[in-house]
């Protein structure tokens, strides 16, 4: 079998936020795929991270895709703002806390020509994403509970990722699948050994003395 191509998407999180423009050109040049961004509102999980604005910023310095993680309550309602911001794929939420309609917050960014992504936190059975499967773009498999970076990462979660890719052969689907939250060189390995396609990675990226080095690692060397 042909190697994947393997994607990397550090995630800002974990950025200089007092050099952020500067950091950010780093990890670009570094040679991230995507930029993922983690918006959360203190409700849905128990952080609070940056909005619309700063989704905005970044827009302004990279063509790369922006990659919006929405840990958000009533995503159908703050979508219309991140689309415009600049975000290239918006991830929501499936657990009855975030608060909205699935289907519709999907159809609304179908819309609007976003690509739709759908996560479940790890507490989550796989069952809760399976319906909507044949209409995503990008399937989060959460590998940490979200709300805070430098977690470590929960290997039963592969199961959730195998089954991810299982359904995607079998549906004839061409959702990207994404883990998140305590990646580094060795469990993006295990990520990818179970159909992952996507990284995310704060921590193993930002605070590494080599950015590409690190990049380079997650991909498998
Ligand atoms: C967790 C966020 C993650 C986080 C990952 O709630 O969704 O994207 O920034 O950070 P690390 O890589 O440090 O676990
Ligand atoms: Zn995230």
């Amino acid at each position: 079998m042909a190697a994947e191509n393997i994607l990397v998407a550090p995630s800002i999180l974990a950025a200089d936020f007092g050099h952020l423009a500067a950091d950010l050109q780093k990890v670009i040049a570094a040679g991230a795929d995507w930029l993922h961004l983690d918006i959360m509102d203190g409700q849905f999980v128990d952080n609070i991270s940056f909005g619309p604005a700063i989704v905005k910023l970044v827009r302004g310095l990279t063509t790369l895709p922006l990659d919006v993680h929405l840990m958000i309550q009533r995503a159908d309602h703050y979508v219309p703002r991140f689309i415009e911001a600049g975000a290239s794929s918006i991830t929501v939420h499936v657990e009855p806390e975030a608060k909205h309609d699935v289907a519709e917050t999907l159809g609304l960014l179908r819309a609007r020509g976003c690509r739709t992504g759908l996560t479940l936190n790890p507490a989550t059975p796989f069952a809760a994403v399976e319906p909507h499967l044949p209409t995503v773009d990008l399937v989060l498999i959460m590998t940490v509970h979200p709300g805070f970076g430098g977690q470590s990462f929960r290997p039963e979660m592969m199961a959730k990722v195998r089954r991810a890719r299982e359904l995607r052969d079998s549906l004839g689907a061409h959702y990207d699948i994404e883990v998140d939250g305590g990646i580094n060189a060795k469990t993006a390995r295990l990520s990818i050994e179970n159909g992952a396609n996507v990284l995310v990675a704060g921590t193993s990226i930002f605070k590494a003395a080599d950015y590409a080095a690190a990049i380079r690692n997650l991909r498998g060397g």
